[in-house]
């Protein structure tokens, strides 16, 4: 079964996406691995081109997520609240928190520490260590 590493702050910005396609990028050689945008802006999923090698899953397929046959399923997020964000907390095995040391960007992690808290109800497996 797939590792799925969700990256998440609901603050605009502070790297979310550069993260999730360096990491993608980094364990390509070792794993299975799938990038999955599920920010609907689709940054990630607009280059897609240029990385033929690696798999990139656009939003609408975040609903297969839990059924994908990959050993590492990376998730980058927008920085807004969705239904499938909350969703997509439920199955995730462990959530990343990039952020910059600004003042509202940390502020900003209450909210989005919040949400993955009130996930953990739900889902004991999600872990959330977070990174500057
Ligand atoms: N570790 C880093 N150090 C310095 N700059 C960075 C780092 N990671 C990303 N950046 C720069 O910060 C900007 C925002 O990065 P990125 O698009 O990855 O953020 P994001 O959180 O995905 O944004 P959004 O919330 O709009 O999707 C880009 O210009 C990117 O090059
Ligand atoms: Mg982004």
């Amino acid at each position: 079964m797939a590792k799925i590493i969700k990256v998440a702050h609901q603050k605009g910005g502070v790297g979310k996406s550069t993260m999730a396609l360096n990491l993608a990028l980094c364990f390509q050689d070792q794993l299975r691995v799938a990038l999955v945008d599920s920010d609907l802006q689709g940054s990630i999923y607009h280059v897609k081109d240029d990385f033929p090698e690696l798999a990139i899953l656009s939003s609408e397929q975040i609903g297969d997520i839990p059924n994908l046959n990959y050993d590492l399923i990376i998730v980058d997020t927008p920085p807004y609240l969705s239904n499938k964000l909350t969703e997509l907390f439920n199955f995730s095995d462990f959530v990343l928190i990039p952020t910059k040391a600004g003042f509202f960007d940390i502020m900003t992690i209450r909210s989005t520490l919040a949400l993955v808290k009130f996930s953990q109800a739900k889902n004991t497996r999600l872990d959330f260590p977070v990174t500057l």
